[in-house]
């Protein structure tokens, strides 16, 4: 499912991101650049980090 349409980040790429080493939605941000153009994604993004965070 796409998380960030402005990008094309999928959640998939959003727990890779994760599983590789990320540790915060501002990791994740910073790795693939989510959210970082209209924004709208933000919330969901972060969603599915803290999601993601909690089965690892
Ligand atoms: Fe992610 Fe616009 S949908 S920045």
């Amino acid at each position: 499912m796409y998380v960030c349409l402005c990008l094309g980040v999928t959640d998939g790429q959003i727990r890779e991101a994760i599983y590789e080493g990320c540790c915060s939605y501002r990791e994740v941000r910073n790795a693939l650049e989510v959210g970082t153009q209209c924004g709208k994604c933000a919330c969901l993004a972060k969603q599915v980090v803290k999601e993601t965070l909690t089965e690892v």
